[in-house]
């Protein structure tokens, strides 16, 4: 059988963090579609084709890697795509109660899909694409915290 997981999140924008948990579970999955979602609320910095390409270039050297979008609820897209699995980062006990929570209701609306909990790598502990826009803002060094595309794309948005 071949695993296909979903790895679904805003990335706005795409952070070393994201690029961990995809790299490691591109190791475990035979395919892994990391999708963005295209109907928040909340007013993003990029747009969702900025978004995709930005990931697309952070995950090139992933054979088994694909860049995708999605609307609606998370589970009917997983269906969609024939996966069987969701992998979510976990930073910190303070993302668990949340990340419970959707896994739970996950569940309930397929319980053949699994949510595969990886925990972030100690070093990105602390990141989010939230910190990563901040300290872009104010123009303070982000080399460290996003692939080199992102840091260029961000200088942009924010020049
Ligand atoms: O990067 P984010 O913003 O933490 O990602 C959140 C995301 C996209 C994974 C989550 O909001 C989601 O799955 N949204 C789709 C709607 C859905 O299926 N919600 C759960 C059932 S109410």
């Amino acid at each position: 059988m071949t695993t296909i997981a979903v790895i679904p999140g805003s990335f706005d924008p795409v952070t070393l963090g994201h690029v961990d948990i995809i790299s490691r579970g591109a190791k475990v999955f035979d395919h892994v579609i990391v999708s963005v979602l295209n109907n928040q609320k909340k007013q993003p910095l990029f747009t969702i084709d900025e978004r995709m390409t930005l990931l697309r270039e952070s995950t090139k050297s992933l054979q088994n890697v694909e860049v995708d979008s999605f609307n609606g609820l998370l589970i009917d897209y997983v269906r969609e795509k024939g996966a069987n699995t969701i992998i979510k980062g976990l930073r910190a006990v303070s993302d668990f109660e949340y990340e419970l929570q959707m896994a739970a209701i996950n569940r309930k609306l397929d319980d053949n899909v699994e949510t595969f909990f990886m925990m972030t790598n100690n070093k990105y502990s602390y990141l989010s694409s939230s910190i990563v826009k901040e300290v872009a803002k104010y123009g303070a060094p982000i080399d460290d915290l996003v692939p080199p595309i992102v840091e260029k794309a961000l200088k942009k948005k924010f020049s």
